[in-house]
């Protein structure tokens, strides 16, 4: 322990975990409440195009550094026929959403969503249904959007106006299976059995695609890392994937507690870390298996207060406005999927636009949340070989507001990645007190054009509003370097990304 607010990140290049997947800068959008409709897509606004895109939105979008983007659901894919919503507008049905309790017009599908990823230059994942769907669905659904002309679905591709192949390459097959809410949801055998169907058609009319199996929705579920053993020993050398999922929930009572939330994204990651390598023992195989860490937020608010009427389409369902605090832990989901680069190598953001999300869209404008700023820097910079810093700080016990949960959280969080001379240091103060903080560049170098940029505020449930969009946002923070080492004053609850050059 040191005496006093003093932390030091010890780096190497002989800490090196592995090159980050860019992937894991992606983000999600399901057809839920008014992410599509009045979010990516709103004829009604000022600011859309021809299209009906929303190109405010879609530059924020660009802006948050998200490199793929998951989509339809989500809890909505798993009563989604993909047909409904491609071909002439006009004859598309409005369906019931199961999931959500809307009303799913299908004025955007498939072709509207990869035209938008397009646009966005991220990679798209498609889900398919395999909650109320047949492989036959799936495999058809491969078809329309991978396959050359000269069959059925590809063909009508081509009449919907998109004659060359889309190329899809990430899919997904279904979503959180595991969980009784979920539209079909079945034991984990019986998920594994239509995940093999589909896969294996799927693969056969596309060998180049690489799929995302079911994992667990939460470390909560009763099922946990059980179901996922389930799966993988079934699927392991059907699959590329395993997807799982993480909402960190506000203690209201504990800040300390929740703000220690990197430590249990660490301890969950370690828990699949075993996981993985106990199945491939097992198996005694060489390969690898990812994971898709394809849902990851803060999410306290389960429903918005006023959504509107039952069937309503495009209802503010999920309508979140986040604070600081959240935004310190959405830096902690990054900063462990980086030092955890070897075995994380897909994550996305759920969800991108109003629902869940960094960006709140009106008619004529939208509002960047205090989430949106660490993450749009970590996914800028958070590039190149992580290394796993060696953290030297105080640490404190909290408990969660029932007194059951404790952990204990260092005073500081860090993560680090080096892409060629460039170094990039992101660092959490997790405490309400200035943490004089060390890099010594052992091994790495000598620093210079060091600079850095903080996301701070010491209201941790400071947020940003209409009136006041910049209240949290990012400052440059001083920060010095004499060669051998960065030193810098971290403030009270503050994010800071740090880059340097290094050479020598
Ligand atoms: O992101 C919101 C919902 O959370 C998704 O639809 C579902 O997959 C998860 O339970």
């Amino acid at each position: 322990m040191l005496a006093g607010m003093n932390a030091t990140v010890h780096l190497s290049r002989h800490h090196a975990v592995a090159t980050v997947d860019p992937l894991v800068f992606g983000g999600f959008a399901e057809h839920l409440g008014r992410h599509i409709y009045e979010g990516i897509y709103d004829p009604g606004s000022p600011k859309a195009d021809a299209a009906g895109i929303r190109l405010d939105v879609l530059e924020a979008v660009k802006g948050l550094g998200t490199t793929s983007c998951r989509y339809p659901g989500g809890n909505f894919v798993s009563n989604y026929d993909w047909r409904d919503g491609v071909g002439p507008v006009a004859q598309r049905p409005r369906r019931p959403d199961y999931a959500w309790g809307a009303t799913e017009p299908n004025t955007f599908g498939t072709d509207e969503f990869l035209s938008w990823c397009n646009r966005l230059g991220a990679t798209p994942m498609l889900a398919v249904n395999l909650g109320t769907g047949t492989a036959r669905d799936a495999a058809e659904y491969l078809e329309y959007v991978n396959l050359p002309t000269g069959f059925t679905w590809s063909d009508r591709r081509a009449r919907n106006g998109h004659p060359e192949p889309y190329g899809v390459k990430l899919w997904c097959l279904g979503n959180e299976m595991d969980g009784p809410w979920q539209a079909g949801h079945v034991k984990a055998a019986e998920y594994a059995s239509r995940a093999r169907q589909a896969g294996k058609l799927m693969k056969g009319l596309d060998p180049s695609i690489k799929t995302i199996v079911c994992g667990s929705s939460g470390t909560g579920m009763g099922t946990y890392l059980e179901w996922d053993r389930t799966i993988l020993e079934e699927l392991w050398d059907d699959v590329d994937y395993l997807s799982i999922h993480r909402y960190a929930m506000r203690c209201k009572s504990s800040q300390g507690w929740f703000l220690g939330e990197g430590v249990r994204i660490d301890r969950m990651l370690d828990d699949y870390r075993g996981l993985l390598g106990y199945v491939r023992g097992r198996k005694h195989s060489s390969k690898q298996v990812g994971l898709s860490f394809d849902e990851w937020n803060v999410w306290n608010t389960c429903f918005s207060p006023d959504p509107g009427p039952k069937w309503g389409v495009a209802k503010h369902q999920l309508e979140e406005y986040y604070t600081h605090v959240d935004g310190l832990v959405c830096a902690q989901f990054l900063c462990s999927f980086l030092r955890n680069a070897d075995i994380v190598t897909a994550a996305c953001l759920a969800q991108l636009v109003n629902v869940i999300a960094p960006i709140m869209t009106r008619k004529d404008g939208l509002l960047l949340l205090p989430t949106y700023h660490p993450i749009a820097l970590i996914a800028r910079l958070g590039r190149g070989v992580s290394l796993r810093p060696t953290v030297v700080c105080n640490a404190s016990k909290h408990v969660d507001e029932n007194g059951k949960q404790e952990v204990s959280s260092p005073d500081l969080d860090a993560a680090a990645v080096l892409e060629g001379n460039r170094l990039a240091v992101f660092l959490v103060n997790r405490t309400g007190a200035p943490l004089s903080v060390e890099v010594p560049l052992s091994g790495l170098g000598r620093a210079d054009e060091v600079r850095a940029t903080q996301v701070q505020h010491d209201d941790l449930m400071a947020t940003n509003t209409w009136e006041k969009p910049q209240e949290v946002a990012p400052r440059g923070l001083v920060v010095t370097a004499d060669g051998a080492r960065i030193s810098l004053t971290l403030p009270a609850y503050a994010f800071a990304a740090v880059e340097a050059r290094v050479t020598g």
